[in-house]
């Protein structure tokens, strides 16, 4: 099998109708998508993945309205978030509804649901009756894909569509946020800022880091990795200390006689966060032996690149 990839809804639309995966493409990364309500279609996006059972899919809706179809209850605080920041990059943790099977939760009693900002998969989702279970289109453990190009090259011998958008524009994954507990708590940091989030609904708590429970499985350590080695610290002394070639991922600063890719040479989260992953497929693809790379600033979305780092880097 070899993925089509074009801009041609009416035929994601025919596939995904028709039980097979189809790449989609959303305001944080690609999502390899299939029916959320088919137990069949789900254990194929596993599989395909190669990710293991017990790492729970997001599942995507259209709109507000069809939240209800896959949860049972949505707490005042939910609804705020929604009204606050979807379509947009935040997943909300909510009590599933018996429609979406358990292989789509990994057996958990509770359900992400996001409605993602991206015009052509809103209007695939409006056309669709069934809500879409996605999780990045990557093979698990990978770096996520920010672009059509990105999930070809992993993954487009095991799909037969990818539906191109373009590049994402936001470019690291979705904030998931847990409503079923009597204080919301953030589990993955990324798009949607701790700071706008605050904002909004007041204090939150932060558990990004309690990843061997089943709650957030995807936040395992090892994670978003490159298949070189990547070390982070203060890059003049990396280079000082490591033989060899060296690449470089800079936050905004150029290293001569170094490859270096520069997150924003204006020193602009939002820039930097939708590089961040294409930087480092690029430096994992090339001649060097390792990565050295430096932390952002750790307020707004550089806390959500510094996590992709730290999950990236040689323990
Ligand atoms: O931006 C995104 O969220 C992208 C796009 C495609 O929407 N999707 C994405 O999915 O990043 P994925 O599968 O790579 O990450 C989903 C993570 C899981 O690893 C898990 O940590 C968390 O979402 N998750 C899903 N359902 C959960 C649940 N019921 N409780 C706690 N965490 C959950
Ligand atoms: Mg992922």
């Amino acid at each position: 099998m070899k993925a089509r990839i074009t801009s041609n809804l009416e035929e994601a639309k025919n596939l995904l109708e028709k039980g097979a995966l189809v790449a989609i493409p959303t305001e944080t990364v690609y999502g390899l998508a299939g029916n959320a309500f088919s137990a069949e279609t789900v254990i194929q996006i596993f599989e395909t993945k190669n990710r293991p059972h017990f790492d729970p899919l997001i599942v995507h809706v259209a709109n507000r309205e069809r939240v209800g179809e896959v949860v049972a209850e949505i707490p005042e605080v939910a609804q705020e978030l929604m009204k606050n920041f979807w379509p947009g990059p935040l997943t909300i943790v909510l009590r599933k509804s018996s429609a979406v099977p358990d292989i789509v939760t990994s057996g958990l009693e509770t359900v992400g649901v996001r409605m993602p900002n991206h015009p052509m998969t809103l209007e695939l989702l409006r056309s669709l009756d069934f809500p879409l279970a996605a999780p990045s289109a990557n093979p698990f453990g990978y770096i996520s894909p920010t672009s059509a190009q990105h999930v070809a090259k992993q993954l487009g011998d095991h799909i037969p569509f990818i539906l191109d958008g373009g590049v994402c524009s936001v470019g690291v994954e979705s904030t998931i946020i847990d409503c079923t507990q009597s204080k919301p708590v953030i589990l993955r940091l990324g798009g949607t800022t701790i700071e706008q989030i605050t904002n909004a609904i007041g204090e939150v708590e932060v558990n990004t880091v309690s990843s061997s429970a089943p709650q957030a499985p995807g936040m395992t350590l090892s994670h978003y990795a490159p298949r070189k080695p990547l070390f982070i610290g203060d890059i003049r002394a990396l280079l000082n200390s490591m033989k060899g070639n060296v690449s470089v991922l800079s936050f905004k600063d150029e290293y001569a006689g170094c490859r270096t890719i520069r997150l924003s040479e204006t020193g602009d989260l939002r820039e930097a966060a939708r590089n961040l992953f294409s930087a480092m497929r690029e430096l994992d693809a090339e001649d060097t032996t390792a990565i050295v790379a430096e932390w952002v600033p750790d307020i707004g979305l550089g806390r959500a690149i510094n996590d992709r780092l730290r999950r990236a880097a040689t323990k």
